[in-house]
């Protein structure tokens, strides 16, 4: 592993030796997922769990074959989506649910097991269309939850620029003379608030340009009943129709969304060791759940599936803390799961967390390897070092790694509000490598670490098995050190006199989407 010159043509033959390795396991009793074995009871394990024997436990060749086991779930969703996929909702989802509770199931009694269900809002978006003038502006997306316009069809009026930020309802002020689509900056306060603002004023539409370069993907979040039918567009759509309206011009405009916000029931998946100090708790968590375009292997079935290897692993061994392993659902809709959870704790709950670990994509074909920049700074003590714990795994290794911003687009961020110290590690996504990331890593300048981020082709070719492998033996890594002490990790109660408890946290991501 010294070498990262070597990716692709590993990758390739674990890819193509794949099948020939699944006789082998299956004839593994240890290694088969799919038994139910009813009387199996494990006794607890007497030998206390070490970094080396759990990581020489993980298996690129498991992890493979339970990849190839995932895209078969995503496959059920075909019927209903056209394609494979495991978002919310879908046979996909619920496929993947029972595979990972049956998964820890199978393993006995080491872990106390439960499902945790919620509600969760989705939004579909079926068709949009946006004109301003007679123009269509390139970048025009619908905000992610928004409703529909009116009767799900095309409505007409008169755009209208909002002073302010349209933070405030007196914003936006009705002439009385007719329909018309609000058009609003971008900034100082969240989608949702200036859209429900608008809906209170009247506006049929609104249209939120972005006060930054390009475009705007972003979600309303929460929805409200004053929320209206509202567009995303960039900075330099916009620019032509502010200078039109500001010299008194007008501009007719027709905005169409026909979309559905809805509410539909999904579960988390907890799984707590019952050895360990239950009041002491090393929590890790991925998700679940895809986005709706593709069947989400790499995001995140990379770290579910590295979760459910490191679990099976463990069970050999005895832990001095408890372990607790959550696969959240929701992730893609606005880290709904993980809210949820975080949210459900009293106090007494909250403060047995010593630690939270996030591991969404683990597996990146564009990989580098990136470690969240948590700092006790900014961030609950000991988020700092979950940091210097990847840090010093990598470079022992002889590999590089980057810090990336720690700003709320995963199941970390209501961990970190509620003061649990966290961190993470992640493979890239939709940022660009630049050509210093492509000395340090291998693959290719320019382009996504993940080309096939949050789309169809996120499938078994979308996975670089050296990165995987090596991420997947991190964890097990960092839940062996800390299931095994705990002793020079900060104290929780330490936790709440820190600043980091009350600081308002200004972030402009819950998810992967912008929420202002
Ligand atoms: C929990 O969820 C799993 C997977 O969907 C299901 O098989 C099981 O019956 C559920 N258990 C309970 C107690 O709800
Ligand atoms: C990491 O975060 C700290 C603040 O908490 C900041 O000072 C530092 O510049 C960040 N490092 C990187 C590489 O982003
Ligand atoms: C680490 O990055 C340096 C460039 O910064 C590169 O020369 C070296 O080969 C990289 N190491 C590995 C293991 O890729
Ligand atoms: C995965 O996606 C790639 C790129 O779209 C495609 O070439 C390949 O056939 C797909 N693999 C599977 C197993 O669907
Ligand atoms: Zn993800």
């Amino acid at each position: 592993m010294r070498s990262l010159s070597l990716p692709l043509p590993v990758a390739l033959s674990l890819l193509g030796s794949a099948c020939a390795f699944q006789i082998p396991f299956l004839s593994t009793p240890d290694n088969h997922p799919g038994k139910h074995n009813t009387i199996f009871s494990t006794p607890t394990p007497a030998t206390p769990v070490t970094s080396d024997e759990l990581e020489q436990l993980i298996n690129p060749d498991n992890l493979f074959r339970r990849a190839e086991q995932l895209f078969e779930i995503a496959k059920l969703s075909i019927e209903e989506y056209g394609h494979p996929t495991r978002v919310i909702g879908s046979k996909g989802h619920l496929g993947t649910v029972d595979y990972i509770y049956s998964t820890i199931a199978d393993l006995g009694d080491y872990y106390s097991l439960s499902n945790q269900t919620f509600a969760a809002v989705t939004g579909n978006v079926f068709e949009s269309r946006l004109v301003l003038g007679h123009e269509v502006p390139k970048s025009a997306a619908p905000m992610g939850l928004t409703p529909p316009t009116k009767n799900r069809g095309p409505v007409y009026g008169q755009l209208r620029l909002v002073s302010h930020y349209g933070c405030d309802e007196h914003d936006f002020e009705s002439d009385g003379k007719g329909p018309w689509i609000a058009l609003v900056s971008r900034g100082i306060c969240p989608f949702g608030t200036k859209s429900a603002n608008a809906g209170k004023a009247g506006a049929i539409a609104v249209i939120i340009y972005n006060n930054e370069k390009g475009g705007v993907s972003g979600t309303l979040g929460q929805p409200s009943k004053h929320h209206v039918a509202t567009f995303g567009i960039s900075d330099t759509d916009a620019a032509p129709y502010i200078e039109k309206l500001k010299g008194g011009h007008p501009v007719d405009s027709i905005a169409f969304i026909d979309a559905i916000v809805d509410t539909i029931r999904t579960t988390n998946i907890i799984a707590q060791t019952r050895g360990g100090d239950p009041e002491n708790c090393v929590m890790l968590g991925g998700h679940s759940d895809s986005v709706a375009e593709g069947p989400g292997i790499n995001d995140d079935g990379s770290g579910s599936i590295s979760l459910l290897e490191v679990a099976t692993q463990l069970t050999r061994f005895s832990v001095t803390n408890c372990v607790r392993f959550a696969w959240w659902a929701g992730e893609e809709e606005g880290l709904l799961g993980s809210d949820y959870y975080v949210a459900q704790l009293s106090a007494a709950e909250n403060q047995r967390i010593r630690l939270f670990m996030d591991y969404d994509m683990m597996a990146s074909p564009n990989f580098a390897f990136q470690i969240y920049n948590a700092t006790d700074a900014v961030n609950p003590a000991g988020s700092q070092q979950l940091r210097e714990l990847y840090a010093d795994y990598y470079e022992a290794q002889s590999l590089n790694h980057t810090l990336i911003p720690f700003d709320g687009r995963s199941d970390y961020d209501a961990f970190l509000r509620s003061g649990v110290p966290s961190g993470g590690i992640a493979t890239g996504a939709e940022g660009i490598k630049t050509a210093a990331e492509a000395e340090m890593f291998g693959g290719s300048a320019g382009e996504w670490f993940d080309p096939c981020y949050h789309q169809l082709c996120d499938n078994l070719s979308n996975l670089d098995m050296v990165a995987w492998e090596v991420n997947t033996k991190l964890i097990a890594h960092s839940v062996a050190t800390y299931a095994r002490t705990l002793e020079d990790f900060p104290k929780r109660a330490d936790n709440l006199a820190a600043k980091s408890m009350t600081a308002p946290r200004n972030e402009v991501y819950h998810g992967h989407k912008l929420i202002m």
